[in-house]
């Protein structure tokens, strides 16, 4: 690894990698590829301080820090201590390593992290810990070892705002990329009309604003040895002055009362509640805000079992009926894992996009452009 150009690997949700490379693109990363599960790019630490900091559509920032060949567990071990380790590590900070192997003649995932425990702790005599915030993970595929450091620690999805979640809450990158897919770039009014803990009407106000997601948490590279504080602080900069989103509002509507307060207490703590309205009703009362049109974007419940699936029809048929009778001129995003579901609504959806996986259940954007 030289210090200043290394491989840097930012994990996303498999299905998202092409919005992610555009917003890599866009925020100046360099030597951008799509691979699946992520996106990798070129650069050193600055690099990768800036990736946790600004990228909305990551969950996790891996610096690749040494790549070999291990056909036996002497081999990985003896190569492991090669890695230099005193330039990633500190002595003081407890780390745990995860190891997995796939087509290797090293089979034995615990007994490979045993090897690289070992030759970190000989190396440095840094303490092992299941829950330490500092990961090595290495990857053992096709016989080839490829050592990464998590340099993000918790996953990006928590922006270090939201101190309550809805039942079945969008993630934060998720949404945001969900968002970018519907070429929304923080210049149009949003409308989530099933907003649950608000995920999409937060992360819009926050890209109209220029907020950097961020910026209000900590991550596991400060506890590297690589870390230069004063170089961190300049990064970050101070914290956001007054809000303007040039008179842009952003609107969060639930049938749910918790939903709702929940939504305002996540706006608070993310600091843009001017920018935002949050109502209690259901879907059919919803009526379109003053002003010029925008996106409606939405996650209604999910099909669950035949049952619970029957059940949603109705609800999905309303809300197409009064984004059709009362949006003209919006476009609209809605995410759901059942196509017949979409298709209820009546509206002109355009061919959904490739299924991504969230929290378990595969689903799906699906867009129109600007409603008749
Ligand atoms: C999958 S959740 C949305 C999660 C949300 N995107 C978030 O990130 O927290 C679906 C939401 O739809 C709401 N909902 C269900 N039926 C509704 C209706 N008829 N009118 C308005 N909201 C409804 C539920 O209360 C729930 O909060």
């Amino acid at each position: 690894m030289s210090e200043g150009n290394f491989e840097i690997f930012l994990v996303t949700a498999p299905g998202l990698e092409s919005a992610l490379v555009e917003e890599v693109r866009e925020k100046g990363f360099k030597e951008s590829s799509s691979v699946l599960g992520g996106v990798t790019v070129k650069g050193g630490w600055p690099e990768v301080w800036r990736a946790n900091l600004e990228l909305r559509g990551a969950v996790r920032v891996l610096a690749r820090i040494a790549e070999f060949r291990a056909l036996h567990l002497a081999q990985l071990d003896k190569r492991a201590r090669k890695v230099p380790w005193a330039q990633i590590l500190r002595a003081d900070a407890p780390f745990r390593v995860e190891a997995s192997c796939k087509k290797s003649r090293i089979y034995h995932q615990g007994a490979a992290a045993q090897r690289i425990k070992t030759a970190i702790k000989d190396a440095l005599g840094a303490p092992v810990s299941d829950d330490a915030e500092v990961t090595i993970k290495a990857r053992i595929d096709d016989d080839l070892c490829t050592i990464s450091v998590d340099t993000s620690g918790e996953s990006l999805h928590k922006r270090g705002h939201k101190a309550e979640v809805a039942k079945a809450p969008m993630r934060e990158n998720m949404a945001a990329l969900f968002l970018r897919q519907c070429g929304y770039r923080g210049t149009e009014p949003v409308v989530d009309p099933m907003c649950g803990s608000g995920t999409f009407v937060i992360e819009a106000a926050e890209i109209a604003v220029g907020l950097k997601p961020g910026r209000s948490r900590r991550f596991a590279f400060e506890q590297l040895a690589s870390f230069d504080a004063a170089a961190w602080r300049k990064l970050r900069g101070a914290g956001p002055g007054v809000l303007s989103a040039g008179g842009l509002r952003f609107y969060g509507s639930d049938r749910d009362a918790g939903a709702i307060r929940m939504s305002r207490a996540n706006a608070e703590r993310a600091g843009i509640s001017p920018l935002t309205e949050f109502r209690e009703h259901a879907v059919s009362d919803l009526m379109p805000p003053e002003g010029p049109p925008g996106l409606v974007i939405v996650n209604p419940p999910y099909g669950g079992r035949i049952g619970e699936k029957q059940s949603l029809f109705p609800l999905y048929r309303a809300l197409g009926q009064t984004l059709l009778s009362r949006f003209a001129g919006w476009r609209v995003g809605v995410i759901t894992n059942e196509a017949p579901l979409a298709e209820a609504t009546g509206l002109p959806f355009a061919p959904p996009g490739p299924p991504v996986t969230h929290g378990g259940i595969r689903v799906m954007l699906f867009q129109t452009g600007a409603l008749p």
